[in-house]
């Protein structure tokens, strides 16, 4: 009791003002720029502001949009990819009174042309340089296209894997995830795009899984777990926020004044552009807090959504209901003020600030391919590899390559413009063939109709080649159109005739070597007995095949980890490795938090990745036992590569808070790198532990730094047992 009182008292004075501090206002910090913008304000009409926040889809005949453009009653464009197009438009704007400049934007998520590996794939990496490079990529292609803006990165923390989007994110992790949002957002802004962080806040977390269904978030939640990816991608200076479809505690983000203002705008000081989504303001109406498009146009402008993207909610009714004093000009002026803020500091305006945006010169579709391959080789997760099944060596004898996928020759994961061929890729048989020894038998079987194994073209087939075969390498994939939007899933098994397939297989005896192409965690745990390996290949992109055959022959040894948790089985989920303890630990007994027919534990855990080599943690040292509230400590650790071959490890550095005033998480990432080691070298790695990193909030959303006792584990995934021990201590 004494020591709650005691640690009560701390936490008064510790008490911080609020966390998520942004930037300074663009206005205090660029007066200039305001007083360009307050004069180009005082020339425009009242149709001509709120055609500013009209952000429509392009449509077929052009006419009426160029006509609108010419008119100044559109503030932007997307999906135009056609540079003649993007030019009509433009000569259109060069025509209009004002000459204010457009928008154009797209998906431009994980590909333009080339497409690199599902986002989730670049989290897997666990290298954000590597997502940094890619996101430049995609900008650099996109933006030759006279594009300006994508609709990128998705940042959405996803704790439930039967949510289709979690395919677009970094999975699970705050910290992994604002890593990622800030190399992300640094990417795309290089290659010559602004870019939206989305979906803001909360679309993750449908409850359920079920795409745009309510989420219902306490605020400790909200500031410790989803907030932090978008203060990174604030931080790294996205211009614009795109807000999310669903209820948050109830309220629709669309219509959220608490969270686009009061939150996004007020306490984490953004001062970029607000969108919503396709549609949102329009779906007010759905989600029941508007009785017509009037009103919906009139709460989403009053919570803060600048732009309306689809709606046209804002070009129906903002301009007669600011004429019938149902919203205050102010607050039409305020959204258009915003808008070409972010044009100016796009460089959009033959006069801005930063001067006029150049186009980065276009990247070597060489070069794009490159980054494309790098990204698939570090992102492969090795969850299993029983007796050292893989790599496929001369030892291995004859190999049968079984599944339509290896005949795959471009992604099937591709979400690029309409109408652009989808670049090709060498298909994963050839390019085995190819890196195989040549005294060595391939032995290949379609197996199925499909790719994504719907249907069967010839199971015999597919037995007879496993029967000849020392080793099978069979290949299958999520169902090709269960992942991204609108597309959640009840089960987490394969689709079609794929689960068949394998049982059969299972039966011949050879041993299997599983590739499993997938967006998300599927519950593996009927397949887990029946393979020796299992590599989890993501959707690895246009060269994703070539950089699997090299992993596949040990070329290059797998070394990406898991950014979300692989449940058992879909009861187990949400299941993720930084819950909060509980008063009975899971355990298998009895009267324990779990489930009486599931075992406690996931079937691989967040940061879990194998690869071809083994490595040993030692010498966990601290530079102190304890630090202060404004203080850090150094933590350093051996590792070596304990294995006959090279590769790469990814040290991951979770803390755990013993004793606070409010149970926190059993254990959270801290620190993380990837490291590269010979056979037999070591490397000591070390980490800044900063009593910053180790806030939390409470539940009014205040940020605390909590003297008490802590818990360090450094090792090769959450479920590291190399432990260490330092204490926070008051300041006075
Ligand atoms: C998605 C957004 C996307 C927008 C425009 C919406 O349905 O939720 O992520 O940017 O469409 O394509």
């Amino acid at each position: 009791m004494k020591r709650s009182i005691r640690l009560l008292t701390l936490l008064v004075c510790l008490v911080s003002s609020p966390a998520l501090s942004g930037p300074p206002s663009a206005s205090a910090a660029n007066p200039a720029l305001d007083a360009r913008i307050t004069a180009l304000l005082a020339q425009m009409t009242l149709d001509e502001k709120v055609g500013q926040l009209n952000f429509p889809s392009f449509t077929l005949p052009r006419g009426p949009q160029i006509e609108a453009v010419t008119a100044g009653r559109i503030g932007g464009l997307f999906n135009v990819v056609n540079p003649v197009h993007i030019g009509e438009f433009q000569a259109a704007v060069a025509a209009s009174r004002l000459k204010i400049p457009l928008l154009f934007a797209m998906d431009a998520i994980h590909a333009f042309h080339i497409a690199f590996p599902a986002p989730i794939a670049w989290a897997a990496t666990w290298e954000p340089q590597l997502a940094e490079r890619a996101a430049e990529a995609v900008a650099n292609e996109t933006a030759q296209r006279g594009l300006n803006l994508t609709f990128a990165p998705m940042i959405d923390i996803s704790r439930d894997p039967r949510w289709g989007r979690v395919i677009e994110g970094a999975g699970e992790d705050a910290y992994l995830g604002a890593a990622f949002a800030r190399a992300r957002v640094a990417g795309y802004r290089r290659g010559g795009l602004a870019t939206a962080a989305k979906h803001f806040v909360g679309y993750g977390a449908p409850e359920g899984g079920r795409d745009y269904n309510g989420a219902q978030i306490p605020n400790a939640e909200l500031f410790d777990r989803y907030l932090p990816p978008f203060e990174a991608a604030i931080a790294a200076g996205s211009e614009t926020v795109m807000a999310s479809f669903n209820t948050v505690n109830g309220v629709p983000v669309t219509a959220n004044r608490r969270l686009l203002t009061d939150i996004l705008r007020t306490r984490m000081g953004f001062d970029g552009l607000v969108m919503s989504d396709f549609a949102a303001i329009m779906e007010l109406k759905n989600h029941g807090v508007a009785a017509d498009l009037a009103q919906a146009a009139r709460k989403a402008l009053h919570a803060g959504i600048d732009l309306d993207m689809e709606s046209k909610a804002y070009a129906r009714h903002l301009a007669e209901a600011v004429r019938a004093g149902q919203v205050p000009m102010a607050e039409v002026e305020e959204a258009v003020r915003r808008v070409l803020r972010v044009k100016y500091r796009m460089g959009l305006f033959a006069d801005s600030p930063q001067g006029v945006r150049k186009t980065p010169p276009p990247m070597p579709e060489t070069d794009v391919r490159r980054r494309a391959r790098e990204v698939a080789q570090e992102s492969f997760v090795l969850l299993k590899n029983s007796g050292a099944t893989l790599p496929i060596t001369p030892q291995s004898g004859t190999v049968a390559l079984i599944g339509a996928a290896a005949l795959a020759i471009n992604d099937h994961s591709w979400y690029g413009p309409a109408g652009l061929d989808k670049p090709r890729t060498e298909p994963l048989l050839s390019a085995l063939l190819s890196r195989m020894g040549s005294g060595q038998r391939l032995l290949f079987s379609e197996a199925f109709a499909d790719p994504c194994g719907q249907s069967f073209k010839d199971k015999d087939d597919a037995l007879r080649v496993a029967r000849e075969a020392d080793l099978v390498v069979l290949v299958l994939a999520e169902d090709c159109l269960a992942f991204g939007e609108g597309v959640s899933r009840a089960a987490l098994g394969f689709s079609g005739v794929q689960q068949d397939l394998l049982d059969a297989l299972a039966e011949v005896g050879t041993p299997i070597a599983l590739v499993v192409e997938t967006g998300r965690p599927l519950a593996l745990t009927e397949t887990l007995g029946k393979v020796a390996s299992i590599l989890i290949a993501w959707h690895p992109g246009t060269e994703g095949r070539i950089a699997l055959a090299e992993v596949l022959t040990g070329e290059i040894a797998p070394s990406g980890k898991l950014p979300m948790t692989f449940p058992r089985s879909v009861g187990q989920i949400p299941i993720a490795y930084n819950d909060l303890p509980t008063s009975r630990p899971a355990t298998e007994a009895r009267y324990t938090t779990g489930y009486i027919d599931e075992k406690p534990t996931p079937l691989y855990p967040f940061g879990h990745g194998l690869s071809y080599t083994t490595f040993a943690y030692s010498g966990l040292k601290l530079s102190a036992p304890d630090m202060r509230q404004d203080g850090q400590i150094e933590v350093e650790v051996v590792v070596r590569n304990s294995g006959a071959r090279a590769g790469k490890e990814v040290v991951q550095l979770y803390t755990r808070q013993r004793v606070a005033s409010r149970s926190r998480p059993v254990r959270e990432l801290k620190g993380f790198r990837k490291i590269a080691l010979a056979a037999g070298a070591e490397e000591t790695v070390r980490f800044t532990l900063k009593a910053a990193d180790l806030a939390y909030h409470d539940d009014e959303g205040q940020r605390v730094i909590e003297p008490g006792p802590f818990t360090v584990f450094v090792g090769g995934s959450s479920a590291a047992d190399l432990k260490g021990a330092f204490r926070i201590v008051a300041d006075n």
